[in-house]
């Protein structure tokens, strides 16, 4: 179920707001500030535990009352955070049982957030208790709209080592198996003859020697989640008990590899994101739209929220690169584009102490005299501007694949070549999609797929024979499917599909892979039709499809790089290699599946349809016409009569006429 918090206005503008770090008369220029710039929501209370509870039992919530009133007063609305990422320093003394301990066994100091065991029951009750606390006080007031529990759910912690974390993976084994002897089949131990007799002899991959069980790590990582969704489901039903206002906890979509977000989103009342630019990388904005995308498709479409962003540099990367003038404005507006209905940062204030001094704010250290505040104030006008578009949904006529059971699967130890990666392919084909202007969707491989023209499956090693039989109605329904190499390789305990590669999709793809032959580091084959292949070759068998394209040199030289199979109504495409240049392969793809884009357009232009809005967003320093535009640009309240003009680093949203 999804629900939106009650705003005030359309779309919710603020963010993290740490009062806790500030004298009290800085709180009414905050406020005075807020209202400035258009603030109507914040995050209050995210790593507050050690404030609010400055002893096991004994609680100050004084002064987070004056903070309600005082937001509430001025008309700024509140998501109040469960502070449970961060148990204070109290709470570790008094249960060393809890601490976390880390991959080699050791002992995580304290003095930072996140320092906790998951499968903890001293920290379980410890944050339901705080949590309970809040709650019952916060309930009814009105300054409340929605309720941040916790803070990037794994951030730190995605993994704990300890013996009672070991006792929660054997319990948590025990109920998905039943048997010994399904998990022993499940996980193929008669290799090496790592056959278990008794629960207790199965170890968390602590410390692992090399070519450990690769369903054990599977299953390891997939009790992890499950560890952590299980402490949120408890904040979540304390919280229930007193109010029903929409929860959630914020994810680290696609950046975030531990935690499967598909399942998360299950849980969640509103899904809500944060998003980090990668400052020093070319194309970044590509990446953020990708985030989005992401993010919008495990809200199954729903719009969803950005609940941290950043307005110039961050503080954790080697080199924090501020952003440039009109930067910022261009990243929250994609995000709106592609189905937030929030522009929230981290964080209001700069902080002057701590571990994030270093990070941007909305109100720099510079104070209101400065660029960066200038741009925020704008930047709340824009927003208010776009109140309309809230509620808005993206319609997408192509999905990609998105599996983070298989990402995990594809870059455990000992795979065919080490520059096999998850992301680099998925990044490369939606790449080369948002360079065609085609808005895309990210599904699971068992999703429903058939409103989709084109689903890409970039990456798909683990892939489950029903995953392959979903893929194979979607084609001969009509549909098309353009699946890259090394995928439908293995099923969901890292075991290969019986028969020839690749086993889950032999059929949709109308072929068979007889050998693998990945390249050298830096060494590339000749494609036909003027492509160059990395990474990877293989020597494909046709068992029903065509070649489109040969390799022309390697160890596949003469046989099929790019196939194409007819099957039912659709058509189903294979590309054996990871061409240099993606895109004239996918516009041949796009045009066969028929998938309509905008022509003629530069591909530094961002477009993306959200409702009735058109968003375009332009990433280069040259102006740029797009014409059948009809509407009104509500940034500027300007007529687009037939044709618009986006300048240089400018966004413009048009509105389509009411029909
Ligand atoms: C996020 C986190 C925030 C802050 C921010 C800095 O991961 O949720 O609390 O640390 O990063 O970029």
């Amino acid at each position: 179920m999804h629900r939106y918090p009650v705003l005030p206005e359309g779309i919710a503008y603020g963010g993290d707001y740490n009062p806790e770090q500030w004298p009290e008369e800085t709180w009414h220029e905050d406020v005075r500030l807020m209202r400035e710039a258009g603030v109507n929501l914040v995050s209050l209370g995210v790593f507050a535990w050690g404030l609010l509870e400055p002893a096991e039992g004994v609680y100050d919530f004084a002064w987070l009352d004056r903070v309600l009133d005082l937001l509430q007063e001025n008309g700024i609305k509140v998501n109040l955070a469960t502070p449970t990422a961060s148990p204070p320093p109290w709470f570790r003394r008094a249960h060393p049982g809890a601490r976390l301990v880390d991959q080699q066994g050791r002992v995580v100091s304290g003095g930072s957030r996140h320092g906790f065991c998951p499968s903890s029951p001293e920290y379980a009750r410890a944050a339901a208790r705080i949590t309970e606390r809040l709650a019952e006080r916060y309930a009814t007031h009105p300054a409340v709209v929605m309720w941040h529990v916790h803070n990037e759910y794994g951030w730190a912690n995605a993994a704990c080592y300890c013996e009672v974390s070991q006792e929660h993976f054997r319990r948590w084994l025990r109920e998905r198996y039943g048997t010994l002897e399904a998990l022993n089949a499940a996980w193929g131990t008669t290799f090496w003859g790592l056959r278990h007799g008794a629960w207790d002899e199965i170890e968390a991959p602590r410390n692992p020697a090399p070519g450990l069980i690769p369903a054990l790590q599977l299953d390891f990582q997939r009790f992890c989640v499950e560890a952590h969704i299980e402490l949120f489901r408890a904040e979540r039903e304390v919280i229930r008990r007193f109010s029903d206002l929409p929860v959630t906890t914020n994810f680290m979509i696609a950046n975030c590899k531990p935690m499967d977000y598909w399942r998360w989103a299950a849980e969640v009342d509103v899904v809500s994101n944060d998003h980090y630019l990668q400052a020093e990388r070319p194309g970044n904005h590509i990446e953020l739209a990708m985030c989005a995308d992401l993010t919008r498709s495990v809200a199954g479409g729903s719009p969803w929220m950005l609940m941290e962003h950043s307005t110039g540099a961050v503080n954790w990367q080697p080199r924090n690169l501020a952003k440039r003038p009109g930067e910022m404005r261009r990243n929250s507006l994609a995000h709106v584009a592609r189905g937030s209905d929030s522009v929230l940062f981290f964080q209001w204030r700069a902080s002057r102490f701590g571990a994030e001094k270093f990070h941007s704010a909305m109100v720099p250290h510079a104070g209101p005299d400065s660029r960066l505040w200038r741009e925020v104030v704008a930047l709340g006008r824009d927003v208010r501007r776009l109140a309309g578009v809230r509620g808005g949904r993206v319609a997408a006529e192509v999905a990609i694949l998105w599996d983070w059971e298989s990402w995990w699967a594809l870059e455990l130890d000992w795979r065919p070549s080490v520059d096999l990666d998850f992301r680099e392919r998925v990044e490369a084909y939606y790449e080369a999609l948002w360079r065609e202007h085609v808005t895309v969707d990210f599904a699971h491989p068992g999703a429903d797929l058939s409103r989709y023209k084109l689903v890409v499956a970039p990456s798909a090693y683990l892939l489950t024979q029903e995953a392959g039989k979903n893929l194979r109605r979607h084609v001969e329904s009509g549909g098309h499917l353009l699946v890259s190499y090394f995928s439908g390789i293995a099923d969901e305990h890292d075991t290969i599909h019986p028969g020839p590669y690749p086993g889950a999709l032999r059929d949709v793809l109308g072929l068979t892979v007889e050998e693998f032959h990945p390249l050298a580091e830096r060494a590339s084959v000749p494609v036909s039709g003027g492509l160059t292949g990395r990474v990877w070759s293989e020597r494909v068998r046709p068992a029903g499809a065509r070649a489109v394209r040969t390799f022309e040199g390697g160890p596949d030289a003469g046989h099929p790089a790019v196939t194409q199979h007819d099957l039912g109504e659709g058509v189903a495409w294979y590309v054996a290699t990871a061409p240099g240049d993606l895109r004239g392969l996918l516009a041949e793809v796009l045009d066969a599946a028929g998938v309509d884009r905008p022509r003629g357009l530069p591909d530094t232009l961002e477009l993306v349809r959200r409702g009735r809005h058109l968003f375009l967003i332009n990433h280069g320093e040259e102006p740029v016409t797009v014409e059948g535009v009809t509407g009104v640009a509500l940034l500027d309240g300007r007529a687009c009569d037939g044709s618009v003009t986006v300048p240089g680093g400018d966004v413009v949203v048009v509105a389509a006429p009411d029909r």
